[in-house]
This record gives structure tokens, C-alpha cells and sequence, in this order.
């Protein structure tokens, strides 16, 4: 039996369509965040706290995947890297910007890191890690793709909602990097998803990366302990039960480890 192959163009164009309904998740979710604590200060610090450890964490791992590609790597995908190292040090920077604005004071780096710093389940850089760590070329690509592209709604949704010029500027800025970041992802996975293996392959991906980023949005975004049935329905509805335990109570099953959000505030 020969299983049909579609253009790579093609399937990444499905497979972009199918990252909607997180799309939308995070978007409700940010939106919900921002109506329900976007007023509270300290909830509001606390939520830009993590963003600033994250960026920094981004350009860690950034910077660390640049300077361990391969001699032979593409010059192309050497500079697109390193550009996109660059743009996470460039928001690490925005958002302490941000932060100084919303608080009229230089933030405590060194208090942040203390709380922060530790690379977990609200952090994007902690899936970074998790699908470099395999050297799985589909994997980390996918992962960009999918991921930065994820990241850029919600920095849009943010800004849309900042309902402040300096922040929504800084923070359209930011939304443009990671969907430039996404489209890298993009751009790598054209030249290797072209036989039925390989788009096997990235779909049976696609199934794990969803629930992470998933719980990624539930956790990051302030004190979430479970979604909202909103989201819970937009999620089954499209991505059908998830093969795995959440950190996060999900569809009547308990969260399967503590929120970190709460345990930082503990
Ligand atoms: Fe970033
Ligand atoms: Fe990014």
C-alpha cells in the first residue's frame, strides 16, 4: 500500500489551521486574565514577572542552540538563530520596560530571578528544552512553528487589551518577533516534511505538544487551577481527550501536580 504524500507547503497550511482552537484558548484565557486581575497591581507584577523570566530564559536556550549547531549548518539557518536570540534578549528588555513603567521603578532583578528562575511548567523555555533535547530536528522545528507561533496571538492579544499606547506598542512589537520565529520553524520544516514518514511523524508530535502548551497557557496565565469550560470544550472538541494526566483539572479528572503558581505565592 503507497500512503499519499502531500506538498510539504500543504500540509504545514493544515497543520497551521489545526493550531486554532490553542489559538483561541490562549486569546480567551489572556483576555479572561487580564478582565478578572488586570486591575489588581500586585497580580498584574506578578504575571510580568514571569514573562521577564521566560524572555531571559528564551534567549538562554536560544543563545545555547546557536552556539552548539553543527559546523556544517545551513549560513542561513545560522543567522535566522541568531536573530531570534537576539529579538528574545530585545523582549527580556520590553518587558522590563513595561515593568518599570507600570511601577514607576526599576524592577528587582535579582528578587525576580529568586522567584522565578526556575524553569518550569508556566514557562515556555522549559518546552524549549524538552524538544531539544532529543536533537530531533522535526521535533524542535515543529516546536517553533507551533510554539512561537502560539505566543505571537497572545502577544497580540495583550496588546489589544493592554488599554495603554506604551505597552501595546512595545507589545506589537514583540507579537511581529515570535510570528517571524514561528515562520523560521516554518521555513526548516518545508525542506524535511516532504515523505509520509516525516508527516506521520510530525503529527504524532503535534498530539503531545498541544496538551503542554496548553497547560503552559492554564498556568502562566495567573492562579489557574483548572480551565474554564469554555476552553475545556473548545479543547475536546478539537483535539479530543488528552492521552495524559494534566497539571491542570481537566473534563472532572484532578490536577495531577500542584499549580507552581501557588506554590510560589505560598
Ligand atoms: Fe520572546
Ligand atoms: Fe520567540
Amino acid at each position: 500500500m503507497t500512503t499519499a504524500v502531500k506538498p510539504a507547503k500543504e500540509f504545514l497550511d493544515e497543520l497551521w489551521e489545526s493550531f486554532m482552537p490553542l489559538h483561541k484558548v490562549a486569546e480567551i484565557q489572556t483576555k479572561q486574565f487580564f478582565a478578572e486581575q488586570g486591575k489588581d497591581k500586585k497580580a498584574l507584577e506578578n504575571f510580568f514577572h514571569i514573562r521577564l523570566s521566560n524572555e531571559r530564559m528564551n534567549m538562554i536556550e536560544l543563545s545555547k542552540k546557536v552556539s552548539e549547531l553543527p559546523a556544517l549548518t545551513d549560513p542561513e539557518e545560522c543567522r535566522l538563530l541568531s536573530k531570534q536570540a537576539w529579538d528574545e534578549a530585545e523582549h527580556f528588555r520590553i518587558v522590563y520596560e513595561v515593568l518599570e513603567h507600570l511601577t514607576g521603578e526599576a524592577p528587582d532583578l535579582e528578587a525576580i530571578w529568586k522567584a522565578y528562575g526556575k524553569v518550569d511548567v508556566r514557562m515556555g523555555a522549559s518546552l524549549i528544552q524538552k524538544y531539544e533535547a532529543h536533537g530531533n530536528p522535526i521535533m524542535m522545528h515543529l516546536y517553533q512553528y507551533m510554539a512561537e507561533g502560539r505566543a505571537a496571538h497572545v502577544w497580540k492579544t495583550m496588546a489589544e487589551v493592554a488599554g495603554d499606547e506604551f505597552i501595546q506598542k512595545r507589545y506589537d512589537r514583540v507579537a511581529r518577533d515570535e510570528k517571524f520565529h514561528s515562520n523560521i520553524g516554518r521555513l526548516m520544516l518545508e525542506k524535511i516534511v516532504t515523505t509520509p514518514e516525516a508527516q506521520a511523524e510530525c503529527l504524532s508530535y503535534v498530539k503531545e505538544m498541544v496538551w503542554d502548551l496548553f497547560e503552559c497557557s492554564c498556568t502562566s496565565l495567573g492562579d489557574f487551577k483548572t480551565a474554564s469550560p469554555e476552553v475545556q470544550q473548545i479543547m475536546l472538541e478539537a483535539y479530543g481527550e488528552p492521552h495524559r494526566g494534566l497539571c491542570v483539572a481537566f473534563n472532572g479528572k484532578e490536577a495531577t501536580s500542584k499549580n507552581p503558581n501557588e506554590a510560589v505565592a505560598a
